[in-house]
């Protein structure tokens, strides 16, 4: 079995509640881009003790097809939501994949072009 094959995606149930939305806001002036990572933006997420999004994290693959990992976002359950956001200098990546964990139903993976 693969790591890859425990990932799910926006083909499995319960998607609504567990994919992690990216969201982009370039700033090419700045060299300073924001970054949004949402879980359960169309359907919230429960937030309690016994369900909870745990973590986020985000990879990013530069133009030459290396990974790197740009940052991992360690939540507390019922009074931190699942919705980070973080700055990047994102000029030299061409896709940046999110992975959140959901201490239920598991890893759930999506991805957006930069
Ligand atoms: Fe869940």
């Amino acid at each position: 079995m693969r790591f890859g094959e425990i990932l799910k995606t926006q083909e499995a149930e319960g998607k609504e509640k567990h994919v992690p939305l990216i969201e982009i806001k370039k700033c090419p002036e700045c060299g300073e881009d924001t970054v949004m990572v949402w879980v359960g933006k169309e359907v919230p997420h429960p937030n309690t003790v016994e369900h909870h999004i745990k973590w986020i994290q985000l990879n990013g693959v530069k133009q030459n097809g290396q990974v790197i990992h740009l940052g991992t976002f360690d939540l507390g359950p019922v009074y931190a939501l699942p919705k980070v956001v973080t700055h990047l200098k994102l000029n030299e990546f061409k896709r940046l994949f999110a992975l959140e964990y959901c201490n239920i139903h598991g890893l759930w993976e999506n991805s957006i072009e930069v």
